[in-house]
């Protein structure tokens, strides 16, 4: 999986590069009243490259940039606005996957790659409690609207993408499964 792009390689980044337009998504979101409350949405994503970056002269990394833009499929009013950096590291073929979202939420994920008849399968989690991969969130949202676990998994065959992120949050007082699903055709390559 070698992608050089200016001498940087990218590997199976590459292949997220461009912007993809979603027509089909679900957001299953909490709610004090409905439980759970399913919102269908229209979801753009943006995805650049960022270049490479060395750590401590020694882990060679390269990074694409994205920015994720979701609307509701009944009015087109924004309701979610994620921006970030899936991050490759080209010696062990593993990935992370940072982002922060608009609420005091920011997730450091870390996970694999692999190919799956023919599709790029990128799978990558985080759980509140680690010291790596984990979840820094504002004190409102750990005492009211806790993130315990983020969990993703994206694939990618040529202009198709598809992805399904579950957030485990702890919320009105118990366990809550937050899933957002969407599947995406690229419109621009970058
Ligand atoms: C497509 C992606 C996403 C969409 C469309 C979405 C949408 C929503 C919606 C509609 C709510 C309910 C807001 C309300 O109470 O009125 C919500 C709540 C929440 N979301 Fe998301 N979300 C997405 C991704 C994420 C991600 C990636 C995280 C964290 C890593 C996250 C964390 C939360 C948390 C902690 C809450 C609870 C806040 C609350 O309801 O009071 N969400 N989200």
């Amino acid at each position: 999986m070698t992608q050089d792009i200016d001498g940087v390689n990218y590997g199976p980044l590459q292949q997220l590069l461009g912007r993809w337009i979603g027509t089909k998504g679900m957001d299953n979101a909490p709610d004090a009243n409905a439980d759970p409350d399913k919102t269908a949405y229209t979801d753009e994503l943006i995805f650049t490259a960022a270049g490479p970056a060395e750590n401590a002269e020694e882990q060679q990394l390269a990074a694409v940039r994205y920015h994720h833009i979701v609307r509701k499929l009944e009015n087109g009013q924004i309701f979610h606005d994620q921006i970030g950096h899936w991050i490759y590291e080209a010696s062990t073929s593993r990935v992370m996957h940072s982002l922060t979202i608009p609420r005091g939420v920011c997730v450091l994920a870390g996970g694999t790659v692999t190919q799956d008849s023919g599709s790029t399968v990128f799978e990558v989690k985080a759980e509140a409690d680690s010291k790596t991969f984990g979840i820094i969130q504002s004190p409102f949202m750990l005492e009211k609207a806790k993130t315990n676990a983020f969990e993703m998994r994206l694939s990618i065959k040529g202009d198709e993408m598809s992805y399904e992120e579950t957030m485990s949050l702890f919320i009105y007082g118990k366990d809550f499964e937050h899933i957002d699903k969407s599947s995406l055709k690229r419109v621009v390559y970058d």
